[in-house]
């Protein structure tokens, strides 16, 4: 089996997790922790940058910190990850859909622009699956109308937009370290922001609202989002070599395009555009409409030959969960609708091979002949 993702760990990892082991530091108070948080926010860019225990979390913080609640109003692509929207519902407020663009699978700024409302307080822009949003728009409207941005960068690391870092651009920025990403802490994720009160309110929601002068006295609550300092001695492992992931996830989008250019069927991921090059957070195809087969059957086909893969996600306004909630009644955004159910991904990690991928590409050209007709 050709594993969907398996993540490189052979730098400094076992050193560091040895330091973790043998200075007795494991929990979130330990140094690489600090460590792990200065050099991200140096990465990126940004003043403060605060580690938590997953990127769906981090949002969560994020919709909290921006003091978003009942009655407000946040637009966010319905194509994303549920954390998205889950976070928005947990804190009372209400999501906004717009559509993604077919092509870059990224949200839709005019459709954005056609959705602010009186109730609307920010924009949740999501990066998906390796090139960034269009953010001249995005930022544009979220100055005119005075909107926080919350930016989903948690695919993004190390990607850039006209050459300034994804992560640098909301009021409010979050990163995942799940392995599948470029960066990985096992589970991990990572809040950055400029505003010095924005961080310390981050900071108390991480660690259930802590606060002086008597500890175990609470004016406030918080979650424990806390990461611990074996994930960070990790994260500062993997960090060191983001460039080296970066280059090699190219590497690899590049060697899977060449292989699978021109073959019929499918839809390949753009390489780059005016704004980025791709860095193919996962390869992701999409099947044409004349391709008699949908995306679970492809991949059901591809595991039948050895290959893992997985789907795109399912849209926001088709989570049975939400529209339990009454959320979404009516609303068709039919982009999101067909990446959903012709969207997939073959195997992306980093400790990939060019054989294993040369391999993948020759049955996906076969899958291709055997199911078009003609
Ligand atoms: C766009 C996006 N946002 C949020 C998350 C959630 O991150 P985590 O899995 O660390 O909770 C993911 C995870 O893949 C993601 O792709």
């Amino acid at each position: 089996m050709i594993p969907v993702n398996e993540p490189l760990l052979d730098g400094n990892e076992k050193r560091y997790l040895a330091e973790c082991i043998d200075s007795g530091w494991i929990s979130s108070e330990g140094p690489f922790v600090e460590r792990f948080e200065h050099e991200f926010a140096a990465r990126v860019g940004r003043r403060h940058a605060v580690a938590v225990c997953n990127g769906s979390m981090a949002l969560d913080a994020a919709v909290v910190a921006l003091g978003l609640g009942p009655g407000d109003e946040v637009i966010l692509p319905s194509f994303t990850i549920i954390s998205c929207a889950a976070a928005i519902v947990r804190a009372g407020a209400v999501p906004v859909l717009v559509d993604s663009d077919p092509v870059t699978w990224n949200m839709v700024p005019e459709q954005v622009a056609a959705r602010i409302g009186p109730r609307t307080k920010a924009i949740m822009v999501v990066h998906l699956y390796g090139l960034p949003c269009d953010m001249a728009p995005l930022l544009a409207l979220a100055d005119r109308h005075g909107l926080a941005v919350i930016e989903d960068a948690a695919e993004m690391h190390g990607q850039a937009w006209r050459g300034r870092p994804c992560g640098s651009f909301g009021t409010v920025a979050t990163f995942s370290f799940y392995p599948n990403k470029h960066v990985t802490t096992g589970e991990g994720g990572m809040l950055v922001c400029d505003d010095d009160a924005l961080a310390n309110k981050l900071r108390g929601l991480r660690n259930l609202c802590f606060a002086p002068p008597r500890r175990f006295v609470h004016e406030a609550l918080g979650w424990n989002l806390r990461m611990t300092n074996l994930q960070a001695a990790l994260g500062c492992a993997q960090l060191e070599r983001l460039d080296e992931f970066v280059a090699r996830k190219r590497a690899m989008g590049a060697r899977y395009t060449a292989a699978l250019a021109g073959t019929p069927g499918l839809q390949l991921p753009l390489a780059r555009n005016a704004d980025a090059e791709n860095i193919y957070w996962v390869y992701g195809l999409v099947l044409d409409d004349a391709v008699p087969l949908d995306a679970t059957q492809a991949m059901q086909r591809l595991a039948g030959a050895g290959i893992g893969c997985r789907p795109f996600f399912w849209p926001m306004h088709e989570q049975p969960v939400l529209r339990r909630l009454g959320l979404f009644a009516g609303e068709s955004y039919p982009v999101a609708e067909r990446l959903a159910r012709r969207g997939f991904y073959v195997p992306s990690g980093l400790a990939l091979t060019e054989r294993q991928i040369d391999a993948v590409a020759v049955s996906l050209r076969h899958l291709m002949r055997a199911s078009l007709p003609g």
